[in-house]
C-alpha cells in the first residue's frame, strides 16, 4: 500500500499526499497526462526514489521494474541484459542456473533465438519483452511497468498487453502499470487511478473510465484540451 506519499523536485511538488492500496494478484493502472508524476510514483514504489514524506508498505521486497523505454544496455547481448540482476546480486548462483533462468524467462515472453543479439538488432516490441524478461528474472511478486506500450503500433501493443496479462497470471503477481494508451486501458480489467496536479483525481475500474460522467475521467478518455485538467503544452 502507498500511504500519503509526497515528493517534490526543487520547488515543484510532483506528488502530494497520494494514497492507494495494492492488493495481491491485482492490476492497478496509473494514468494521467504527461509530466504528472507517474514515473516518479513507480520509482518511489520500487525504492529508486525516496519520498519526502509518506511510505510504501508492501508484503514483499520482491519487485520487478520495467522502465519507460525498456532501458536495455546497448552494449550487452539480450542474454547479458536479462542475466544482469542475477550476476549483480549478492547471492551468487552458477552459470548453469543463470542460463536456465534466462532461457525460461525468454520463453515466457515468447522470444527464442535472440539471446545473442544486441538491443539495436531487435524491434521495439521485442525490446520491451526483453525488458519484461529482465524484470521478472527473480519471479517478483509485484511487477511495475512504465509505459510498456510506448512507441509501439496498436497490433504490437496488443501483443504486449497479452504478455502482461499472461505474466500476471503465471507469476501470481500484483502489477502496477503506467499508461496513457486508451486501448491498453480498455483491454486490461483493472483498478484505475488518474493522477493530475500531484493528486489522485479519479479512481474507478477500466470500464467505468469509459462510462463515467466524472469530468476528469471524461476529459482523459476524450483527450480534451478543455476540462478540469489544464494540459501544459511543452
Ligand atoms: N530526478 C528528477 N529531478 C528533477 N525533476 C524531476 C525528476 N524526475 C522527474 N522530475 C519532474 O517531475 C515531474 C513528473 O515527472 P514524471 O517523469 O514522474 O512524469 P510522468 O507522469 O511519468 O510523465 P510522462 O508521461 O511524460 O512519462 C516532471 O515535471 C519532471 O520534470
Ligand atoms: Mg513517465
Amino acid at each position: 500500500m502507498v500511504r500519503n506519499l509526497t515528493k517534490s523536485f526543487g520547488k515543484k511538488k510532483v506528488l502530494d499526499n497520494v494514497s492507494f492500496n495494492i492488493y495481491q494478484n491485482e492490476i492497478v493502472l496509473i494514468i494521467g497526462f504527461s509530466g504528472t508524476g507517474k514515473s516518479t510514483l513507480l520509482k518511489l514504489i520500487c525504492g529508486l526514489e525516496e519520498p519526502d514524506s509518506g511510505e510504501v508498505i508492501l508484503k514483499t521486497d520482491h519487485l520487478g521494474m520495467v522502465f519507460q523505454g525498456a532501458a536495455l544496455f546497448d552494449s550487452m547481448t539480450v542474454f547479458e541484459n536479462i542475466a544482469f540482476p542475477l550476476v549483480n546480486q549478492t547471492k551468487k548462483i552458477s552459470a548453469d542456473e543463470i542460463n536456465t533462468k534466462v532461457m525460461e524467462k525468454l520463453k515466457m515472453v515468447g522470444l527464442s533465438e535472440v539471446e545473442n543479439l544486441r538491443p539495436d538488432e531487435l524491434s521495439g516490441g521485442m525490446k520491451k519483452r526483453v525488458g519484461f524478461a529482465r524484470a521478472i528474472i527473480n519471479n517478483p511478486k509485484v511487477i511495475l511497468y512504465d509505459e510498456p506500450t510506448g512507441g509501439l503500433d496498436p497490433v504490437v501493443s496488443n501483443v504486449i498487453v497479452d504478455y502482461i496479462l499472461k505474466l500476471q497470471k503465471e507469476l501470481n503477481a500484483s502489477s502496477i502499470l503506467v499508461t496513457h494508451n486508451l486501448n491498453v486501458i480498455k483491454k486490461i480489467p483493472a483498478r484505475v487511478i488518474l493522477i493530475y496536479d500531484a493528486q489522485i483525481v479519479w479512481e474507478g475500474n477500466s470500464s467505468e473510465l469509459f462510462s463515467s460522467d466524472d469530468p476528469y475521467a471524461k476529459q482523459f478518455r476524450e483527450g480534451a484540451a478543455k476540462g478540469p485538467m489544464v494540459v501544459i503544452k511543452e
